[in-house]
Parts: C-alpha cells; sequence; structure tokens
C-alpha cells in the first residue's frame, strides 16, 4: 500500500537536489509540511523564499542543523516540535575545501557531512519517536564504481570494524584524500549503515538513492582547481550530455520522490542507475556490487560509525 508523506524534513535543502525535491514534493496534494534542514540561515530564508514563490504553498519551514556536527543535528532534534513522515538525508558532496582534515568528532570533513551528522540525525530521531515512516539517504553510484569518471568501485581488504574505521578517520587513505576516490568509499560506509538499520528497524523503511549524475548543482565546486575546472567546464556541459551520462537536476531530484512514494521499493536496498549507467531508470546496486548484501561489512560500519558518534 502507499503510504503518505505528509510531513517531510530534507537536509541540505537550500540548493541543488534538496531544493528541487522541496519543489516537487510541494507539488504533491498530500505534502502538508516541509522542513528544510539547512546550515546557513541566510541561505535557508532565500531558499524558503524561492520554494514559496514558485509552489505558491506557504508549507516550509527552516531548521537549522550543521549535518557535519553530531551536536548540532542533535539539538536540531530536540527543538522539533513534531514527527516527520519522511527524511531526506541529502546534504554532502565533495566535503568542502579541505575534505580530509578532520572535525571535533575525529573524522574527515567528507564523511561527516555524508555521513557522520546523519546518522546522529536519524537514531536521534528514533530515539524520540520523531520519524514515522521512511529515511533516504543520497547514495552515489560511485559506490559501485563509475569508469567512465575514473572513479575506482570501493575495494577493501577485509570489511573489518577496524578497516572502515581507517575510511572514517581518513587514515586509509594514505596521507592525502583524494576527493574523486573517497567519495565512493564514504557513500559506501553510508549506504551499508543504512542496510543495517533496516535490519534493526523492520516497521521503518530506510532506502539508499542515488540521484544519479545530475548537472546544474554545486556538488563540484569543492573539487581542487584543475578537477573543478575539467568537470564544470568541459565535461558536465559538452561531454558529459553527449555521452548520455548526466540529466536535469528535475530528474536527479524525482529520485528522492520515487524513494519515498513508490511502495515497490524495498527497505535497505541501495537504487541506483543500471551498470555503466548513470541516468535513466534506477536498479538494485546488489545486482552489480554484490557486496552491499554482506551483513557481515554492514553491522561492521554500523559498529565502526558508533566509535566516532558516542
Ligand atoms: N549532483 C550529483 O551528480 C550527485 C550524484 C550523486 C549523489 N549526489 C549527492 O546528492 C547530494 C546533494 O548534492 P547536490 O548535487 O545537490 O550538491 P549541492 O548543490 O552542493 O548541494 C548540497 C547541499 O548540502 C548542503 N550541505 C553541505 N554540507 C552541509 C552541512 N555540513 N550541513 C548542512 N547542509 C550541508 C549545502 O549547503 P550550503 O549551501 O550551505 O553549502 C547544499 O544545500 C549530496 O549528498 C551529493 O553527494 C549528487
Amino acid at each position: 500500500m502507499k503510504s503518505m508523506n505528509k510531513t517531510i524534513l530534507i537536509t541540505g535543502a537550500n540548493s541543488g537536489l534538496g531544493k528541487e525535491a522541496a519543489r516537487q514534493l510541494a507539488g504533491l496534494q498530500e505534502t502538508e509540511r516541509i522542513f528544510l534542514g539547512c546550515r546557513n540561515e541566510a541561505k535557508a530564508i532565500a531558499a524558503k523564499a524561492d520554494l514559496e514563490r514558485e509552489t505558491g504553498r506557504s508549507i516550509f519551514e527552516i531548521v537549522l542543523m550543521d549535518v557535519s556536527s553530531v551536536e548540532s543535528v542533535r539539538s536540531a532534534v530536540t527543538g522539533m516540535n513534531q514527527p516527520v513522515d519522511a527524511l531526506i538525508m541529502n546534504a554532502g558532496g565533495m566535503g568542502g575545501k579541505a575534505p580530509g582534515q578532520l572535525t571535533s568528532d575525529g573524522v574527515t570533513q567528507m564523511f561527516a557531512a555524508n555521513v557522520l551528522g546523519h546518522v546522529a540525525l536519524l537514531e536521534e530521531m528514533l530515539k524520540a519517536g520523531k520519524l514515522n515512516q521512511v529515511a533516504v539517504f543520497a547514495g552515489s553510484e560511485a559506490t559501485r564504481g563509475v569508469k567512465k569518471m575514473g572513479m575506482k568501485r570501493p575495494t577493501l581488504d577485509t570489511g573489518s570494524v577496524e578497516e572502515l574505521a581507517t575510511v572514517i578517520d581518513g587514515s586509509f587513505f594514505g596521507g592525502k584524500l583524494d576527493p574523486m576516490q573517497a567519495y565512493g568509499y564514504i557513500k559506501y560506509v553510508g549506504t551499508l549503515w543504512m542496510s543495517a538499520m533496516a535490519r534493526k528497524h523492520p516497521h521503518l523503511k530506510f532506502i539508499t538513492m542515488s540521484p544519479g549524475n545530475t548537472s546544474g548543482t554545486a556538488v563540484m565546486d569543492d573539487l581542487p582547481f584543475l578537477m573543478r575546472g575539467i568537470f564544470k567546464k568541459i565535461m558536465i556541459p559538452y561531454i558529459m550530455p553527449m555521452m548520455g551520462i548526466v540529466h536535469s537536476v528535475e530528474k536527479g531530484a524525482h529520485r528522492y520522490v520515487t524513494a519515498i512514494t513508490d511502495p515497490q521499493l524495498k527497505s535497505g536496498v541501495f537504487y541506483g542507475s543500471r551498470p555503466n549507467a548513470l541516468t535513466g531508470p534506477v536498479m538494485d546496486q546488489s545486482t552489480i556490487f554484490p557486496q552491499l548484501n554482506d551483513q557481515r561489512i554492514q553491522d561492521n560500519a554500523e559498529a565502526a560509525i558508533h566509535q566516532f558518534v558516542r
């Protein structure tokens, strides 16, 4: 049966895919309130005004949170005065200007913004009875490797708690974290954690959904100068469209809408594009990368994360 999502919290909702998802969800009659989880108040106020103007609905509310900080998301949950039906954990990306730098929680900036704060957020919401139905984590095809973009599939040696903890604190990557390679590993750990959560909480739905390779967002803005230039000025506007491996922000964000509304999607599964594709219909990514189904590695990822979320 299709479940109704009357209230939704979206992190990283002031731009890109998060903001577009908010716009599309406001177009559904069942949506009564959308909470915009943002770290920057001025940007959040501007996004809220845009969304109200574009949708003609006054259903948006700002929830200030920096998802790279456990403390910040916990205090945001305390301030929430009602539960939500759906949570879309979309904030993140390449980890800012210093993706390998450690936060006060002892994890890399890239891990903090994509995963650590979301773990604290979702778990705090569950503890407080503030999530009713479904949680979605923004995954990426980088987790099963993207040959066309030079992103190798993550390979772990043993998949132990200790090894996964090194992905989280950055030591796995040696002295220098290459954002294009680390990104797939970091989304991998988040995806494994979602699958572990699905087994622990069978009454709720946990979906990892990749929005696909999406143009028109700021996700590549933090890459080193040369790489950013290649992606933003050449690859995304010219080469990728020619190769058919990039789609619009509307299509990317629609995948989140599908994730919270499609009753066919199964809890604990990571959905993304078909083999060798980065756009188009979505499918269970474990058919491409079977290790995603390894319950031992899923549980180890959860245990490794909890060495840092205390
Ligand atoms: N675009 C793609 O091709 C693609 C593909 C696969 C997966 N994804 C994933 O999709 C998600 C959204 O990406 P996007 O392309 O829409 O990128 P974007 O335009 O850079 O948007 C990212 C959003 O996350 C917010 N954010 C970042 N760090 C945050 C933090 N610590 N606390 C709170 N908010 C934070 C940003 O806020 P500020 O404005 O304050 O920085 C911004 O609103 C990311 O998780 C990304 O990894 C994107």
